[in-house]
């Protein structure tokens, strides 16, 4: 069986659930059920007694170690985190807490557990870091995109956490062996996505009638990849990496913030056209820019094509269609995540900005 942090979360629960519809393999699934995580996300799995749930934190070293002792995973997929860059800015101690001593706990709980295993066992154990390309900082428009060997140049309390957890994972299999692998992947969107973040919350948003706040001049770029082709790939690194390596994963998909809420509601406007023409890209409203707000991400995933051979399936025209279309038919998930604590923080964020 494997262990998955973070499994109630947006991309946990997606590669959960895809990899117990494709495999028979049992996931015991540590998550702390913080305002992100959400149980509902694995309803499907109710009476399978191939997903065990755990609600607890990675960092707890007690609970970590009593797991690995009871199910003798083969690997450790290391989702859990907080992910959200606006969050980050506003209070970062959750960040350091969760990203930087909660990942140094489990690197300790299973460096423990591994070191006990034995000959096939122990050459197989994998710990494999889910990272993001936000360490490597931000490009220029005419500078190519990021490959494995970019320096790491955090520039949010977000993406500073994630990189702080990157080096800890490195060290660990530096100095003590431990069997790691770590991806970098670009924005994600797709089913179970949290709505603080753009693409949800601009059809969210739209929906509802209310302003769609694109930051600054919106022409951020950011590499987008459907959920589950990120899935499709952790998979492969698990399954064929090379131990101590790092892949980027990106769907080389680059568009520009404003372009990207325009075609969120030309869809909108096919699949639930408003009264009297009007189009949804009149709720646009640009809001004041995030501090700190990197240009352009972008993501050279050559090594994982080459090495391993994956390749995104979904085209970004594909992928935005089928997000839209899951937004639409579950209302009452929307409904459900759309709790007291998520209002707080929209009142928070954008400060009056917004109707
Ligand atoms: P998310 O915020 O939707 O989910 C995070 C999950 O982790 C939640 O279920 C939460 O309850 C859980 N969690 C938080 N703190 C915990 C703790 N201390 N102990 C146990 N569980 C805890 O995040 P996501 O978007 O699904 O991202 C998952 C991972 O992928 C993160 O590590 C993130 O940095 C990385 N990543 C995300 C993206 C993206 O576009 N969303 C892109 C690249 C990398
Ligand atoms: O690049 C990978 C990262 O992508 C992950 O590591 C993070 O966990 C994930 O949250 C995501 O970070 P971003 O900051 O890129 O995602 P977000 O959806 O918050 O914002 C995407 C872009 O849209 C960014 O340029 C900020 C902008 N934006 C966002 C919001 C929420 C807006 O213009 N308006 C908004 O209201």
């Amino acid at each position: 069986m494997i262990l998955v942090t973070g499994g109630a979360g947006f991309i946990g629960a997606n590669f959960v659930l895809d990899w117990l519809a494709g495999n028979a393999e049992p996931v015991v699934n540590l998550d702390k059920l913080t305002y992100a995580g959400n149980a509902e996300n694995l309803s499907a799995l109710q009476g399978d007694k191939r997903h065990v749930f755990v609600q607890g934190d990675i960092g707890n070293y007690a609970l970590v170690a009593k797991l690995l002792a009871e199910h003798k995973p083969r690997a450790i997929v290391h989702f859990a985190a907080e992910s959200h860059v606006d969050r980050s800015i506003h209070s970062p101690d959750a960040f350091i807490e969760t990203n930087v001593m909660g990942t140094f706990r489990l690197l300790e709980a299973a460096l423990a557990y591994w070191r006990e295993l034995q000959g096939e066992a122990s050459g197989a154990f994998r710990f494999l870091h889910v990272s993001t390309d936000e360490v490597y900082g931000s490009l220029g428009p005419t500078e190519p995109a990021f490959t494995e060997n970019h320096p790491h140049q955090p520039n949010s309390p977000y993406s500073a956490s994630k990189a702080a957890a990157d080096h800890l994972v490195r060290a660990y299999h530096h100095t003590y062996g431990l069997p790691v692998l770590t991806t970098h992947c670009s924005n994600n969107y797709g089913p179970y996505h949290f709505p603080e973040k753009l693409i949800p919350l601009m059809i969210v948003n739209a929906l509802a009638g209310k302003a769609l706040p694109v930051y600054g001049d919106g022409l951020q770029i950011r590499d987008w990849l459907y959920v589950t082709d990120h899935c499709a790939a952790i998979r492969r690194v698990l399954q064929a990496g090379r131990v101590g390596e790092a892949y980027n994963i990106g769907g080389n998909n680059e568009r520009a913030n404003i372009e990207l809420v325009k075609a969120i509601c030309a869809l909108l406007d096919k699949e639930r056209p408003l009264a009297g023409g009007k189009s949804y890209a009149q709720q646009i409203t640009h809001v004041t820019d995030r501090p700190g707000h990197d240009r352009r991400y972008a993501i050279n995933a050559g090594k994982i094509a080459r090495e391993l051979g994956w390749k995104p399936t979904e085209t970004f025209e594909t992928g935005l269609r089928k997000t839209v279309d899951w937004v639409l038919k579950n209302p009452q998930w929307i409904a459900n995540v759309q709790s007291g604590a998520y209002r707080e923080w929209i009142k928070k964020n954008y400060l009056g900005q917004v109707a």
